[in-house]
């Protein structure tokens, strides 16, 4: 006896009378049966990954049984093959999204996803989306749109966080802010894009020293805060002198500060004053390269600079001052000192070598060193104001021209 097995996968033979399309809309159904025993067998083998992986972490729990110990892992919802590949998953008593994507588990639970890195986005109740991220979210650039805040109080956009979180910051609500950078990492661009942003505020007055003049001088002729700016080294003491004028005017707002209040409001009377120190470090060398006054003759250049700057950074957040200080390594030595360098509430970190790198974020950061001292220019580190250190890209605003244009056109100018 001969037995026949019918292939279903095969469209059948017999009868002459098909009606019309039915090859096509067979083919169709077998395409979509295919499809579904592939996303089901990608489903099984990633949750399987996944959990394997939880339990090397140790993102699991043992629980005791009568036949010995259990490990359970995270349940895994549905998988969506992506691109990018994502998965849902209900997070077990006592844990968070962010176990997931700390610097000891998210690159290794990443890797062993097949890929860079995770994003995990709370569902509902204890269900999150883990999102696995192909290539570092970081590697492309992001322009900075022409864009001017009407107040220091309104946010900036200082740059964007590896889950695709665009960070805003207000000049007005932190306290001082530091960028370190090796040559060409980005510390300048950042600035660009922060400095076209305030430009416009009536609140605010955009000051402080540039021995480039690249930042400041030149592409804000004509606005209300070039007067405050100095630049060059041509006039190294003028430098000194602008400083101790804007300490001058923090000593005055701080014998003025209004009955029951303990800090002064930044208005357009008050403006806040950004004293930006770009270089500083190069400032500091400028300085210490003159000629001493002789004994009893006066504080060397040097001395001014490095005081006055230590003065606005320890009291100067009460008066409405802000420091933005740039340098290419926050060594005490370069920056003034240990004290100063603890002032700054907001630190970034471009391109540097792991010790720099520590030297303004702390040790736990020295484990990031290894792979930041290659990174890319505008790919930083970021902490302070609550956050964990963190990595960052800043938006990129374009040429210099660009920026020229920007602060001609938003630079604030005095009412006519
Ligand atoms: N956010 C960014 N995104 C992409 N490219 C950037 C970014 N920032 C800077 N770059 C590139 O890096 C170059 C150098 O940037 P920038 O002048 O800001 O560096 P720097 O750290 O100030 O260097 P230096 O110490 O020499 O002053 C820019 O011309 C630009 O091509
Ligand atoms: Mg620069």
């Amino acid at each position: 006896m001969t037995t026949k097995t019918l292939d279903r996968t095969r469209p059948p033979t017999t009868g002459h009378r098909r009606p019309p399309g039915f090859i096509s809309r067979w083919r169709a159904r077998r395409a979509e049966r295919d499809q579904t025993i592939a996303a089901h067998r990608l489903a099984q083998a990633v949750t399987a990954e996944f959990r394997e992986a939880c339990t090397a972490l140790r993102l699991c729990q043992y629980v005791s049984v009568a036949a010995g110990v259990t490990v359970r892992t995270p349940r895994v919802g549905a998988v969506h093959g992506g691109p990018p590949m994502s998965l849902s998953v209900e997070l077990m008593a006592g844990q968070e999204p962010a176990d997931f994507t700390s610097r000891e588990n998210g690159p290794r639970l990443a890797h062993s996803l097949g890929g860079h890195g995770l994003r995990v986005e709370p569902l509902a109740g204890r269900w999150v989306r883990v999102t696995v991220l192909n290539h570092d979210p970081l590697r492309d650039r992001f322009g900075l749109p022409s864009l001017a805040v009407n107040s220091g109080y309104e946010a900036l956009i200082l740059g964007r966080t590896e889950d695709g979180i665009t960070l805003g910051h207000a000049f007005t609500d932190a306290g001082h802010l530091a960028g370190q950078g090796q040559n060409g990492s980005g510390k300048t661009n950042l600035c660009y894009g922060l400095l076209s942003q305030v430009a416009a505020a009536p609140d605010v007055l955009v000051t402080g020293s540039d021995i480039t003049g690249l930042l400041l001088g030149r592409p804000w002729d004509g606005t209300v805060h070039r007067p405050h700016q100095v630049v060059g080294t041509g006039d190294v003491p003028a430098h000194a002198v602008l400083l101790e004028d804007l300490v001058s005017e923090m000593d005055r707002r701080l014998a003025t500060i209004p009955p029951r209040r303990d800090k002064i409001e930044a208005t357009p009377t008050t403006p806040l004053m950004l004293v930006v120190l770009e270089e500083f470090p190069g400032l500091l060398r400028a300085a210490d390269a003159l000629p001493k006054p002789k004994r009893g003759e006066g504080v060397p250049v040097g001395d001014r600079i490095r005081s006055a700057v230590l003065r606005l950074l320890s009291e100067g957040r009460k008066a409405a001052f802000r420091v933005l200080m740039l340098a290419q390594r926050f060594e005490a030595t370069a920056v003034g000192g240990g004290y100063a360098r603890d002032q700054f509430a907001l630190r970034i970190s471009f391109r540097v070598p792991a010790d720099s790198l520590a030297m303004l974020h702390g040790d736990d950061a020295r484990p990031l060193g290894r792979e930041h001292a290659n990174a890319a220019a505008g790919i930083a580190y970021l902490s302070g104001l609550g956050r964990d250190c963190e990595r960052i890209r800043v938006p990129y605003l374009g040429e210099y021209g660009e920026y020229v244009d920007r602060i001609q056109a938003h630079g604030r100018r005095a009412a006519s």
